[in-house]
This record gives structure tokens, C-alpha cells and sequence, in this order.
């Protein structure tokens, strides 16, 4: 059995027997080890759970924090759900598709960085919020997003 076989019946031990309560963690365990949850990841945290990959796969597609595609080195994500987009998350969006020339979705050139669109962050009281490599940035506008990007490649954030 592979490591992360084993790294999921740990972490299986602290769930009822029988629930699925454990495939969000294992999930993510998997995200970790790999970058994304490819076909291959999904069917060995379906394996280890005994529960069906398609099973798996609908957790995984339902939340924004799992990837299902590559991503690269660093994720940059803007919320642009209500209270961010009635502050300008769209024009924060905006400025970050400018600045690294791809779209939501979308990874630059080079690989380093993906852009991603998703949904409210939990940071609800200081609108926009932008999570870079899943740290917390609040309060961001369109002005600051070339700071940002330039700490981020400067291996900051
Ligand atoms: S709406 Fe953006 S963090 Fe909640």
C-alpha cells in the first residue's frame, strides 16, 4: 500500500467506523501530496475509504478547495462572492488578470501561478478577500494587487 494509504487509515482512526465522515480529510491529505486531486488520487482515497470514486470525486467537485485540475506553485484566489462583490472583487479579479495575462482558472506560462475565482472565503467583514497560497489577504483593492503579486514572486506574501 502507498504512503498516503496509510497517512488516510490515521487519519481514519478518529472517525466513527463506517461513516464517510473521513473523505474531506483525506481528501485533502491527497491534494497535499499531490498538488490536485487527478482521477488516479480520487480512485486511491476511494480505495482506502472503501467508498466508490464517484462518490469521492462528488465531495471533491463540490468544494472550491479542491483542485481538480493542476494548479501552479502558488494560487492566487479571489473571492467574488456578495459581500466581496459589492466592494469590488470584480475589478480586484479584474486587476489580477492584467497583471498576470490569464484568466480565472488559468495558470501563467511558466507555471507559477493560478488565478482562481471562488466562492465567499469566510472573511465576510473585510471585503475583498484573496487568499494567496491559502493565506488570508484582507481589505485588497485593484491597487494593491501589483504589491502582492511582487512579494509573492519574491518568495513573500
Ligand atoms: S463574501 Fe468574500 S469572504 Fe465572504
Amino acid at each position: 500500500m502507498s504512503a498516503l494509504y496509510d497517512e488516510i487509515q490515521e487519519v481514519r482512526k478518529r472517525y466513527p467506523p463506517g461513516t464517510r465522515s473521513a473523505v474531506l480529510p483525506a481528501l485533502r491529505l491527497a491534494q497535499e501530496r499531490y498538488g490536485w486531486l487527478s482521477r488516479e488520487a480520487i480512485e486511491e482515497v476511494a480505495d482506502a475509504l472503501e467508498l466508490t470514486p464517484a462518490y469521492c470525486f462528488s465531495v471533491a467537485s463540490f468544494y472550491d478547495m479542491f483542485h481538480l485540475e493542476p494548479v501552479g506553485r502558488h494560487t492566487v484566489e479571489v473571492c467574488t462572492n456578495v459581500c466581496c462583490g459589492l466592494l469590488g472583487a470584480q475589478q480586484v479579479l479584474e486587476a489580477f488578470e492584467q497583471e498576470l495575462g490569464v484568466a480565472p482558472g488559468e495558470t501563467t506560462p511558466d507555471g507559477e501561478i493560478t488565478l482562481r475565482a471562488v466562492e465567499c472565503l469566510g472573511g465576510c467583514s473585510t471585503p475583498t478577500i484573496v487568499a494567496i497560497d491559502h493565506r488570508y489577504r484582507q481589505s485588497v483593492t485593484p491597487a494593491d494587487v501589483p504589491t502582492i503579486l511582487e512579494e509573492l514572486r519574491n518568495g513573500g506574501d
